[in-house]
Formats: structure tokens, C-alpha cells, sequence
């Protein structure tokens, strides 16, 4: 056998060959279409989802079965059926990145929100829930007109765990509530434009509740998200490491209260109908193999849908991860484990053989159909044509609307952190400055506000558009060629350029030539030069500068953080097509900031711990220091959720419980076994020892009061710190978010549903869920208050 190409190489050719197809007649086609398709069992509305897949089933020969295991699912011509493409993206806004998307049509370009990163900033649920409905509208008017597909690879839940990540930009952070929060708000507003209703009457009350959705009717998914990437996938290339040979060593303590609640949250209250198993391994077995894990999601989390292979992941199951001796092993591996249908073509070309070897039996081929047809009948495939449904009625006009491109901007308004602002420095008053220089390769070039797995803009606008917008004389000049920012030959240029102008606003930062897939950073610092250029500019400037940082991943900028000649800093992500406006609103003070961090800013010194150390815990004695908020040790450059506003707001607890008593909720017979006995002091309880969590849940009401003299957005994050008795307890853990509109020297509240049984508790060293028992520490800013936990 000739030895398998190097993987990177064969990546590069599929993804040429599949977007150089195009795409139109595919998705303009579909099954059960009159006079001569539409008889069959498989296309009668009246039976079930499942009935009507295995009808369809039924008819189809082997190879023809055999056919449909790959994104680039084949036409069956006799039965009526199509090609399909499963591949289409949807992170942000509609994507480039997957074969399903064409932008050669009538719709010639897509909305394009804050990267995920960004929005996670503002901690609004509402807003996640609202720009995912949007991106649907225009996925779905995209379908009708033949240039996407129903089933889109997005949200990526995975957590931000190591500041180096390329993906990291693509995430909603480090915080498993957050980003399992994201998830859900993403996937229910994707998949389907009706939800909205279902929160509780409470106002701004912060958790979905659970509904009956799910029961796999057909109609009931206008679109299909896909919760990625299954699990413990945060590494591209690090060192010998790369993403497909990676073996991620996870404690059981780690895979419960860190990886895996954000894959939970988006099956059982996100209701997602689809999932990706990643490259790496878990623990010495390949993702798409870990049977158990498959088999969890489907068992214990309810989940309906199919499940999908990263792209040539099943490749790399032989080829990287050499797990298998051949590939008609790994392909037995992932469709006995439960995987559905493979991105690539791996499938296609071995199955017939691991069927002939009696590695495969064609029933296990028949159960990942199911879910596939399944996933199809609920999109309306199957129910005559989809343009004449209920959707059917989005096209053009539905795309690049006035009202998607608001809700673009007030993403980015929302997200952007101020991260430094020196006695009030900013806002700048618009009718002082009469001047303004504008500095840096980023701040004028419109195509890389978007970060990775972008579109194609609707109106592309640079961050220098924004400001000239304001401010009429407004100068530039690049500084750097480029962001790595190799050389300084044009920093005379920008001195000048400084010297001239009242205020300098310096761009710096990442894009995506330092972070992106396939590629972690391995430095947090500033890239070249770029620290020399903000420097210069800074003490050649008449008055101090203002400092926008731009990128996913943190950057260690204590240099600036220390420089009083540099007054303000504000990390902008990568801000989308109405990034620019919306960051000259803030720096003119039209737009009041309230982003707060969702990740950890980490000095350069962080790179010394191996990435591929996946301990979320320190290790101390070994000179580990833990990652993310809940357990780092170390010093910070900012903090999670560090982020400023032109005002100030003060709080104060209107309803928190002193005590919560858990007698009368535990299972009838919990016993020594149960309870955990130290002496005679009982430490903590399982919570799958908790009858009713539901009945626990508790309201901390919170008065946020503005005692600035601006309105703001303001974002409220309640903390608490558990007792420390069990190992492992995280230094604070964050119990509940919300965010408020609070008007000048007004107060408003704010009430944050806390669920005792995720929310307070953690997991053991054996991947138990425990809920200790004693004193937890409620944090509220510097507020704290004591909530006992008794039985
Ligand atoms: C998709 O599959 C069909 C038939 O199975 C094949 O002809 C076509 O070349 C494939 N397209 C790509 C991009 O691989
Ligand atoms: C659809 O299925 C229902 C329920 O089995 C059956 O009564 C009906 O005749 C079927 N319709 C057609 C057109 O076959
Ligand atoms: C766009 O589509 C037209 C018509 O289908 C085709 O002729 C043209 O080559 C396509 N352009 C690109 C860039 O794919
Ligand atoms: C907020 O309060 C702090 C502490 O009193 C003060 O230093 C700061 O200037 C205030 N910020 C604003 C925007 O009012
Ligand atoms: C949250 O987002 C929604 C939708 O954009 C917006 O209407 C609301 O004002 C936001 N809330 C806050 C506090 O910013
Ligand atoms: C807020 O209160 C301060 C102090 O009482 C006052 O100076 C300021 O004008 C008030 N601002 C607004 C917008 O009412």
C-alpha cells in the first residue's frame, strides 16, 4: 500500500475540489417531487420521521446506502432524490468555508456579526439569540435561492482553555456557563425563528426554560446547528503536536465541570440536531471512536440528530492517529461507536471493503442513515418543495436588511471592552478634536474585521471609515506593513503623521496570520515590531493615544497598561461589517462601553506551560498554574470580566438566601454511601442524589445603580466561592449573568436565576457532580455575601 499522502495535503486538495463545484442545482432540487417522486411511503407527511427514514431506507441497495456516509451525499435518480451537501457554515454569519455556501448567485453577500468571541463579551443573551435568528433568515433565503444548504457546522462550543488557540476567536470563552449559555441561546435561535417566548416572566430572566421541542416532527427545524467539536478539542499545532494526532489527557474531574457541559447544555437545552466528533483523542481513543461518548449524548442526553466527523477525521483515525492497522478498521470503529456521516470521503471508499472484511454490517449503516433522513425529514426535505413551505417565502430581500445590519452594530457596541481609560480620558468630545491621526495596517483594511469562517460582508467599511465619519481631518498611515510587523522602516511616516494630529488612535493587535485553524500563536506578545510602533507613537503624540487592540486570542500588553502615555485601551475582537462605527461611537462617546472580558489575559510568561496539558487544576508542586479564572494562579494581565464604562455602577443584594436547606430533597435511603463523611462533618452531597433541582432554584435579585452621568449597558456577574472541601474546588466560580440598561443616577435590577445543582456545584476527583456542604461565598463586584448549604 503506497503510503498515505500527509494529511494537511489531502485537506487542501478536497476543500479545492469541493468549492470549485458549484453548488445551485443541488440545493434547487428536491425529493418527492411531482408527478413521479412524490408516491412514496418516505414522502407521506402522515407517518413518522422514523418510519419515513426507514421506508426510504428500505429501498436503497448497498452501494447506494454506502453513498450517502460523506458530506457530498449522492443522487439516488430512480427514487427522485438529489445530491446533497451537509457542509455549509454558518459561525458568524453565512460562511465561506464549507462546500454548501456559493455567494455566486443571487444573494451575493451575508450579514457579518462580531466573531463569536466578541459577542460573548456583552453577556446578553438576548443578543445571541437574535443575531442567531437573523444569520437563519438569511441562511434559509440563501437555501431557497440554491446557494446554501439546511445543515450548518456551527456553534464552536469547545472552551477557550489555552490563550495560544488559533480557534480560540471562534469561541464564547473560557467559562463553561458562558460558553454553555452561548450554546443554547445559538442553537434555538438557529434552528428555529419561533422560539423567543419561552422565557419567564421575570424580565431579562437568564435561563431557558425547558419546552417540549424535539420530538423530531417534520417541520420542526427551519435549519440544523451543529454543536462542535466533540470534546476536548482546543489545539491546532503546538510543538509535535498537531490537531489530528493529538491524544487529550483528561482528568475526570476536568471532562465534567470543564469539557463537556457546554456539548450538554446544546443537546438537552439547546435541543441541537447535530454533533461533530473532533481529530484528537480522548484519553488514547480517537473522538469519532469513543463509543461511550457518542452513546452518552444519544442515552443520557436525549440527543436527536446525526452526528458528523470533523473533516478527514476519519482519516485520521489510521492515518495520524494510528489507531487503527487499516482503514476499513477505523471506519468499523466510528460507525460501530455511533458516528453518522463522515466529512470527506473515507467512508465512500472503504465501507464497501469493511463490509466485505465482516468488519461492518450493513445494519450499522442502516442506523446512521436513520439519523441523516431523519435530520432532512424535520428540515421539510422530504415534503414536496421546500420554496412553496413555510419558509419558503425568504430570498433577496431578506438578506443585507437595514434592521440585520443594526443588529450588527449593536453586536459589536455591545462587545467591545475598555480595558484602560486614565482619568476619564475618553470619551473624546467630538467638537475638541479637531484633528485626528489613525495608526496601523489593520485600521484600514475592511476585509479582516471578521476573523475565521467569514463571509462575504454586506458593506465593507474600515475602522478609518468610522472615524472619518466623525471627524473630518482625519490622517493615516500604516506604520507596519503588515501585522507580524516585520520591519519599522515606515514608523518616520507615522510620527509625523502623530505629531500633526490633536489625538492618535494606534491599532494593533492580531489577525488572522498569527491565529487561526491549523495555526496557535506562540507568543502572547504584541507581533514584530508592533510594540516599538505603539511606543513610538505614544511619546511622539501631543497628548496621550488611544490604544485598539484587535484579534481573539489575549495579548500580554502590561507595556501599555503601564505607559501613561497611552490613556485608553479597548480590545475589539474582530468587530464584524459595523465594527468601525461602532468603535468611533464609543471613542466619541455616543456609545457608552460595557463588553467585559470572557477570557483570561495572561502574561507572555504563560507560554512556558505546555499546551498540551490539558489539567484545568494547578499543580503547584510542579510549577503548573492552572488554567482560566476558576483555577490560574498566576498574575493577570485582565482579568475575566475585567472591562470598564464611562460610568460607575454600584449594587446592592435586594433578595439572596442566607440558607439553603437541601432536607426534603434528597432521594428517599441516602445514606453513608451518599453522604460524604469526614469525622462527623458531612462535606458535600452527589447532586444525582438531589430529588428536585428544579425545586432549589433560587432568584438573587441585584439594584444596579448608575452613578455616572451616561447611560450604559452594564453586565452583572455573580460569582460565588465554594467551601474548600473537596479537592479540586475552583477558586470562584461564576453562578449566573445578566445585563442591564441603567440610565444616568438611575437604578435598576437585575435577577439572576441560580440553579443549586449546576450552578454551586462541581465535580470530584472521580467526575462526580458534588454540591459541598457549608459556607459558599456569593461575589457581587465587591460585594459578598454568605449563603449556608445545609441538609
Ligand atoms: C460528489 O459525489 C459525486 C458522486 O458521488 C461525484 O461525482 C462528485 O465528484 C463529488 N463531488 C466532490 C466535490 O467530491
Ligand atoms: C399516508 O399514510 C397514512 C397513514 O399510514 C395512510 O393512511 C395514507 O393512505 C398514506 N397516504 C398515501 C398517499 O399513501
Ligand atoms: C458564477 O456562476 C455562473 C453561472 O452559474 C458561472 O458561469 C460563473 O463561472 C460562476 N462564477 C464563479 C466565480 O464561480
Ligand atoms: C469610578 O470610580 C472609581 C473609584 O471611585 C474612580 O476612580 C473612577 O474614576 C470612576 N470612573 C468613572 C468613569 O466615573
Ligand atoms: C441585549 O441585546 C438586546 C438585543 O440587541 C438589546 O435589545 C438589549 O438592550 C441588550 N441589553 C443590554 C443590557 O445591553
Ligand atoms: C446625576 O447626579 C449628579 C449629582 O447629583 C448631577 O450632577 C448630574 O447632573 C446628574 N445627571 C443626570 C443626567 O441627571
Amino acid at each position: 500500500m503506497p503510503p498515505p499522502l500527509p494529511l494537511f495535503f489531502l485537506f487542501v486538495i478536497f476543500q479545492l475540489s469541493l468549492t470549485s463545484t458549484t453548488t445551485t442545482t443541488t440545493f434547487l432540487d428536491f425529493p418527492c417531487k411531482p408527478p413521479e417522486h412524490n408516491s412514496y411511503p418516505f414522502c407521506n407527511t402522515s407517518l413518522s420521521t422514523t418510519a419515513r427514514a426507514k421506508s426510504l431506507i428500505s429501498l436503497l441497495t448497498l452501494r447506494e446506502k454506502i453513498r450517502q456516509l460523506s458530506n457530498n451525499a449522492s443522487a439516488v435518480p430512480r427514487l427522485g432524490i438529489p445530491a446533497y451537501e451537509w457542509w455549509s457554515e454558518s459561525l458568524h454569519g453565512v460562511a465561506t468555508n464549507g462546500p454548501g455556501v456559493s455567494f455566486n448567485g443571487s444573494i451575493a453577500a451575508a450579514t457579518s456579526f462580531p466573531q463569536v468571541l466578541l459577542m460573548a463579551a456583552s453577556f446578553n443573551r438576548s443578543l445571541w439569540s437574535s443575531v442567531a435568528s437573523a444569520v437563519a433568515v438569511e441562511a434559509r433565503a440563501m437555501y431557497n435561492t440554491g446557494q446554501a444548504g439546511l445543515t450548518f457546522w456551527a456553534p464552536n462550543v469547545n472552551v477557550f482553555r489555552d490563550p495560544r488557540w488559533g480557534r480560540g476567536q471562534e469561541t464564547p470563552g473560557e467559562d463553561p456557563m458562558v460558553v454553555s449559555a452561548f450554546a443554547v441561546e445559538f442553537v434555538r435561535g438557529f434552528q428555529s425563528v419561533n422560539y423567543g417566548g419561552i422565557r419567564s416572566e421575570v424580565g431579562e430572566m437568564n435561563r431557558v426554560l425547558e419546552d417540549d421541542n424535539g420530538d423530531g416532527k417534520s417541520g420542526d427545524l427551519m435549519l440544523s446547528a451543529c454543536c462542535k467539536h466533540l470534546t476536548a478539542y482546543d489545539l491546532e499545532m503546538w510543538s509535535s503536536f498537531s490537531r489530528y494526532n493529538f491524544n487529550a489527557v483528561i482528568t475526570d474531574q476536568d471532562f465534567e465541570d470543564t469539557y463537556q457541559p457546554p456539548f450538554r447544555s446544546c443537546v438537552q437545552q439547546g435541543k441541537a440536531s447535530c454533533l461533530m466528533c473532533s481529530y484528537n483523542a480522548v484519553n488514547g481513543v480517537p473522538a469519532c471512536a469513543r463509543k461511550d461518548l457518542l452513546e452518552q449524548a444519544r442515552d443520557k442526553w436525549g440527543f436527536k440528530g446525526y452526528i458528523t466527523s470533523d473533516c478527514d477525521a476519519v482519516a485520521t483515525v489510521f492515518e495520524y492517529q494510528h489507531y487503527t492497522k487499516n482503514p476499513e478498521d477505523a471506519v468499523a470503529d466510528v460507525l460501530k461507536a455511533g458516528m453518522d456521516i463522515n466529512c470527506g470521503t473515507y467512508l465512500v471508499r472503504h465501507t464497501f471493503d469493511a463490509i466485505q472484511q465482516g468488519k461492518v454490517q450493513e445494519e450499522d449503516i442502516d442506523r446512521a442513515l436513520i439519523n441523516l433522513f431523519s435530520v432532512q425529514i424535520r428540515l421539510g426535505l422530504f415534503d414536496g418543495d421546500p420554496r412553496k413551505g413555510k419558509y419558503g417565502r425568504l430570498g433577496p430581500e431578506d438578506v443585507c436588511t437595514a434592521e440585520h445590519n443594526k443588529l450588527a452594530l449593536e453586536a459589536a457596541r455591545q462587545g467591545i471592552v475598555l480595558l484602560k481609560n486614565d482619568e476619564k480620558f475618553l470619551p473624546l468630545k467630538k467638537d475638541t478634536v479637531s484633528s485626528l491621526a489613525v495608526i496601523g495596517p489593520l485600521a484600514n483594511d475592511a476585509t479582516k474585521l471578521g476573523g475565521g469562517y467569514t463571509g462575504i460582508p454586506c458593506s465593507e467599511k474600515s475602522l478609518l471609515n468610522g472615524f472619518q465619519d466623525y471627524i473630518e481631518k482625519t490622517s493615516y498611515a500604516t506604520g507596519c506593513f503588515d501585522m507580524s510587523c516585520d520591519s519599522d522602516a515606515g514608523f518616520d511616516e507615522v510620527i509625523g503623521c502623530a505629531k500633526e494630529a490633536d489625538y492618535v488612535v494606534v491599532v494593533a493587535g492580531i489577525d488572522l496570520s498569527q491565529e487561526r485553524e491549523d495555526h496557535d500563536r506562540v507568543t502572547l506578545l504584541l507581533p514584530g515590531k508592533q510594540k516599538a510602533l505603539v511606543s513610538s507613537v505614544a511619546a511622539a503624540s501631543k497628548n496621550p493615544v488611544i490604544l485598539v487592540l484587535t484579534g481573539g486570542g489575549p495579548l500580554d500588553v502590561l507595556f501599555a497598561e503601564k505607559n501613561p502615555q497611552i490613556a485608553s485601551i479597548l480590545w475589539i475582537g474582530y468587530p464584524g461589517e459595523a465594527g468601525g462605527r461602532a468603535l468611533a461611537e464609543i471613542i466619541f462617546g455616543d456609545v457608552n462601553p460595557g463588553g467585559r472580558l470572557p477570557m483570561t489575559w495572561y502574561p507572555e510568561a504563560f507560554t512556558n506551560v505546555p499546551m498540551n496539558d490539558m489539567r484545568m487544576r494547578a499543580d503547584l508542586s510542579r510549577g503548573y498554574p492552572g488554567r482560566t479564572y476558576r483555577f490560574y494562579t498566576g498574575s493577570r494581565v485582565y482579568a475575566f470580566g475585567q472591562g470598564l464604562s464611562y460610568s460607575n455602577y454600584t449594587y446592592k443584594f435586594l433578595t439572596v438566601p442566607n440558607k439553603l436547606s437541601l432536607s426534603g430533597y434528597l432521594k428517599d435511603g441516602y445514606s453513608k454511601n451518599v453522604i460524604h463523611q469526614v469525622g462527623d462533618r458531612l462535606d458535600y452531597i452527589y447532586i444525582d442524589e438531589v430529588t428536585s433541582c428544579d425545586s432549589l432554584r433560587f432568584v438573587v435579585e441585584i439594584s444596579v445603580t448608575n452613578v455616572g452621568d451616561m447611560d450604559g449597558a452594564h453586565v452583572v456577574l455573580l460569582f460565588s466561592r465554594p467551601p474548600k472541601v473537596v479537592r479540586g474546588a475552583p477558586e470562584k466560580q461564576l453562578i449566573g449573568f445578566t445585563s442591564v440598561n441603567a440610565i444616568s443616577n438611575g437604578s435598576t435590577t437585575a435577577s439572576v436565576l441560580v440553579d443549586p445543582c449546576m450552578d454551586l456545584s462541581f465535580a470530584n476527583e472521580k467526575g462526580g457532580r458534588v454540591l459541598p456542604l457549608g459556607d459558599h461565598r456569593i461575589l457581587l463586584g465587591d460585594l459578598e455575601h454568605t449563603l449556608s448549604v445545609q441538609i
